[in-house]
């Protein structure tokens, strides 16, 4: 492989969190942080900030969106809301697998081929602590696999977990299912409220397809010099 193709696929396994208050912000990241950066997360703040809009705006830059909106509800409004994310033309959408096989295969028919949908499993700043103050007994892997294995028989494209759950989800389910990963790390950067975390490294190497980080990057004083730096690591 050379230098050249071994950068092409070290950028299109980044997705950046646009977790930032206003349109504009996120607009100054975008152009900032393009063409090494070409897959963008449009998360709750931003969307509820700035509204559909914002992914026009990306989407006009000719970068991809991955619409990070969680949905859990009940399945007419899931898949509406589908609907809505297809017209749009993000390329990805979340769901939340606790909402359950009904409104998982309610959200899988309602989209179109460009959109993928991806199942949330347990959040990465979750731990054993927050699954048993919501009632939950399972162990986090036992946890996340019971709800993967609810997603994938529901036809879901790909899922939403730690990267300590990599591994484990990788050998139930193959290379079909995308594996993406946030609660990225790099050796550098401060670990925050994310508790589930591995470099970007560790978790390519334990076999995410995607890698979404946020604060190592937006929060950098020199976001690009972070880029830079976390896709050699991903190269080296
Ligand atoms: O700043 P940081 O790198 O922690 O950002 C991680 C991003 O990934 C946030 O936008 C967060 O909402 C999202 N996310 C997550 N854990 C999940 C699903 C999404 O941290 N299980």
């Amino acid at each position: 492989m050379n230098s050249q193709s071994r950068t092409v696929s070290a950028r299109d396994r980044l997705i950046v969190a646009l977790d930032v208050p206003t349109q504009t912000e996120a607009l100054n990241f975008v152009r900032d942080l393009s063409p090494e950066v070409s897959f963008f997360k449009i998360g709750l703040q931003l969307y509820t900030a700035a509204g559909p809009e914002i992914v026009r705006a990306v989407l006009a830059t000719s970068a991809k969106v991955f619409l990070d909106l969680k949905l859990h509800d009940i399945p007419n409004t899931a898949a509406r809301t589908v609907e809505s994310a297809v017209c749009l033309g993000a390329q990805m959408l979340t769901i939340h697998l606790s909402g359950g096989a009904e409104m998982i295969g309610a959200a899988i028919a309602a989209r179109k081929n460009s959109l993928s949908i991806l199942g949330v499993t347990v959040l990465t700043s979750a731990t054993e602590e927050t699954l048993r103050k919501i009632g939950v007994s399972d162990t986090i892997d036992s946890y996340v696999l019971r709800l993967a294995k609810v997603g994938v028989a529901g036809g879901i494209d790909g899922l939403v977990a730690s990267p300590r759950e990599v591994k484990m989800l990788r050998a139930q389910f193959g290379a079909k299912i995308k594996l993406v990963v946030p609660g990225i790390r790099p050796s550098w950067s401060e670990v925050g409220d994310q508790k589930r975390v591995m470099t970007p490294r560790e978790a390519l190497d334990a076999g995410a397809d995607y890698l979404v980080i946020g604060r190592p990057i937006i929060a950098h004083p020199r976001p690009r010099e972070a880029v830079t730096k976390i896709l050699n690591e991903i190269e080296s």
